[in-house]
C-alpha cells in the first residue's frame, strides 16, 4: 500500500471544495488522505464514503482547555477524523512551532490512535552545511523518543526549499535521506515507518518519484487542490 495525502493549507473555496468531492475517484488500494482547513473538515468527511481519510493540517499541543484557537486531537477524534500532520515546516517557521511542543502534538495524537504524518526536513542553509542528517535525527528523535506504541506514525520527508518552490529533490538525495531515516527509525526506535516524500511533488513526477527506494507515498500541496491531479497522482503511486 501507498500513500497520497493532500495538504490543502489555507486554501479551497466552498465551491473548489464541492468540485473536488464530486470529482475525485477514491476506491483506491492505496491510502488517500486530505486535510483541508480545520473549518472545512466536516465538509470533506463525504469523501470518507469513497474510502479517502480525512485529517488535520495540525493539531494543537494540549488536550483540551483555554488555548484559544487550537484543535483538540480528542475533538478531531470524536468527530471521527483519521489522522493529523504533525511539525509541517510552515508550522515550524511562521508558528515557531517548538520540538517540545511538536513531541507533546505528537503523544495526544498517538493517544487518540490518529494516524500521525509527522513532518521533518532541512532548510536549504543546513543542506549547504551539509547537516541534513543532523537535523533529520534530532526532528525524528525528540518527537518520537520513549514513545511505546509507534504503529500509527507516518514520516513525511520534506526538504524546506523544496516547498512550494517547484524544486523537486534530486532522486539520489530522496533515496539517501529516506534510507537515512529508515535505518534511524529502525537502530534507535525499534520501528519501520512509511516515510513519504514532499516538496513540488505533482501529477508529473509523482509516477517516476514513486519508484525510488524508501518512498511510500507522498505529502503533497498545490497540486492536490485540483481532482483531476489529484486523480492523476493516486493513479500513479
Ligand atoms: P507542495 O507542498 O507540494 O506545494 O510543495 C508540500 C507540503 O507542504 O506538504
Amino acid at each position: 500500500m501507498k500513500y497520497l495525502i493532500a495538504n490543502w493549507k489555507m486554501n479551497q473555496s466552498l465551491e473548489e471544495i464541492e468540485n473536488f468531492i464530486a470529482n475525485v475517484d477514491g476506491n483506491s488500494s492505496h491510502f488517500l488522505g486530505v486535510a483541508p482547513q480545520s473549518i472545512h473538515l466536516h465538509l470533506v468527511q463525504k469523501m470518507q464514503d469513497k474510502g479517502i481519510k480525512t485529517g488535520a493540517q495540525n493539531i494543537g499541543a494540549w488536550k483540551t482547555g483555554a488555548y484559544t484557537g487550537e484543535i483538540s486531537a480528542l475533538h478531531l477524534k470524536e468527530l471521527g477524523h483519521n489522522f493529523c500532520i504533525i511539525g509541517h515546516s510552515e508550522r515550524r517557521q511562521y508558528f515557531s512551532e517548538s520540538l517540545i511542543h511538536i513531541k507533546q502534538k505528537v503523544e495526544l495524537a498517538l493517544e487518540q490512535k490518529l494516524i500521525c504524518v509527522l513532518c521533518v526536513g532541512e532548510t536549504k542553509e543546513e543542506k549547504d552545511n551539509k547537516q541534513t542528517f543532523a537535523v533529520l535525527e534530532k526532528q525524528i528523535l525528540t518527537a518520537l523518543n520513549g514513545l511505546q506504541d509507534l504503529s500509527h506514525i507516518i514520516i513525511a520527508y520534506e526538504p524546506v526549499w523544496a516547498i512550494g518552490t517547484g524544486l523537486t529533490a534530486q532522486g539520489s538525495d530522496i533515496v539517501t535521506n529516506h534510507g537515512f531515516i529508515q535505518e534511524l527509525c529502525l537502530s534507535k526506535l525499534g520501528f519501520s515507518p512509511p516515510i513519504l516524500y514532499g516538496g513540488s511533488v505533482n501529477d508529473a513526477n509523482a509516477k517516476d518519484l514513486s519508484k525510488l527506494a524508501h518512498v511510500s507515498g507522498f505529502l503533497v500541496g498545490g497540486a492536490s487542490l485540483a481532482p483531476a491531479r489529484f486523480n492523476a497522482m493516486a493513479s500513479q503511486i
